[in-house]
């Protein structure tokens, strides 16, 4: 397939503006990069946004419905319950969704801000790109007086490429800062407040500290679903770049960092081996057992989470949990 422009504005649909910032060139260099610089160093790592490929989002989808995956329907319980207000008290009138994915549990904001009759502008911006354009012409053709743009990128290098005006809501949800290390959220936080003018607002999606049991099992479903996921990581590697990584060799590990208080994702080497990134020309030498971390999925309490927003320059307004207290929404005014 021919490499896109860099920046590719498309009309996909009626009603929805497409712009590629990460196209197919673009991704492949990034991709090349981290997996070089992440594959080299101890302990390996690669980052979890190459998780998220086509069958990725899929894999994520499924983890979502799963028994053991308690937070997205936490989380959507929430929104139902809550929607009205944050659509009450922000009045907004651009919805920005970050890491949009699907946008299933969007619609309850869409719905809210739609009935109190300010919303204008609809902006997801989501690195993987089937799963972005289809649920954006999903959302056009459904709410067909908004203006729909989705944007083709990563969260951490084109939140200045997003169209952002009026009174502006960004949502960030199924706990997807989590993901970020803390110097990174911290930065990210930082970005976003720069990113909405006074009088913006944020609204993120936390999942709070709990049972290590019950994270254990959300992060390892016994019917190895979110260990597909996981090795999936492997697949892209081997696909985009010509690695021979074995994934079936590769053991999907998740456990609770009781100290940082995060889940911690990785892939353990079953065996001492040697694999070959040839697009890179690197050989990367495994021990018997080596773990190749993937992902954190850090959990949050209320105290620490509203400073961390307070230390970025938001003022939290509102903090909504489900009954169970496993799950938050966290509303927040740029101070
Ligand atoms: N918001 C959805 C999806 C969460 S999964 C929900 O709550 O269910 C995380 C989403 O973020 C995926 O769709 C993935 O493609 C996207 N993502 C991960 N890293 C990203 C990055 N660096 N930049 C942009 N999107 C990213
Ligand atoms: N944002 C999700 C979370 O932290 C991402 C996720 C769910 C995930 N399950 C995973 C990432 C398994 C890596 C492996 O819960």
């Amino acid at each position: 397939m021919p490499d896109r422009l860099p920046v590719a504005e498309t009309a996909a649909a009626a009603g929805v503006h497409v712009s590629v910032q990460l196209a197919p060139g673009d991704r492949r260099e990034t991709l090349r990069r981290d997996v070089l610089e992440g594959l080299t160093r101890t302990p390996k790592t690669l980052p979890p946004k190459w998780l998220y490929d086509e069958r990725g989002s899929e894999l994520f989808a499924e983890i979502t419905r799963l028994p053991e995956y308690y937070l997205t329907r936490r989380e959507r319980g929430i929104l139902r319950e809550r929607a009205g207000e944050v659509a009450a008290r922000t009045q907004a009138q651009t919805l920005v969704e970050l890491g949009s994915g699907t946008s299933e549990k969007t619609r309850f904001l869409l719905d809210a801000l739609v009935a109190v009759g300010t919303l204008r502008r609809f902006v997801a911006i989501d690195v993987s790109e089937e799963t972005l354009r289809e649920s954006a012409a999903r959302i056009a053709s459904r709410y067909a007086a908004l203006d729909v743009q989705a944007v083709v990128g990563d969260l951490e290098r084109h939140l200045d490429r997003l169209p952002v005006g009026g009174r502006t809501l960004i949502a960030f949800l199924g706990s997807s800062i989590g993901n970020f290390p803390p110097a990174a959220r911290s930065a990210f936080l930082q970005g976003l407040r720069e990113l909405v003018a006074s009088g913006g607002w944020l609204l993120l999606g936390l999942d709070l500290v709990k049972d290590p049991g019950r994270l254990l099992a959300a992060y390892d479903d016994p019917g190895g679903v979110t260990a597909a996921f996981n090795r999936n990581v492997l697949e892209v590697v081997n696909r985009e770049l010509g690695a021979d990584f074995p994934p079936d060799r590769f053991a999907h590990v998740a456990r609770w960092d009781a100290e940082n208080e995060w889940m911690e994702l990785c892939l353990r080497s079953l065996d001492a081996r040697v694999v070959r990134i040839r697009d890179l020309r690197l050989e990367v030498e495994f021990a018997r057992g080596e773990e190749l971390h993937t992902e954190i999925s850090a959990k949050f309490r209320r105290g620490r989470a509203e400073a961390e927003l307070a230390r970025a320059g938001f003022d939290p307004a509102a903090w909504w949990t489900d009954a169970a207290g496993d799950f938050a929404l966290s509303l927040a005014r740029t101070a």
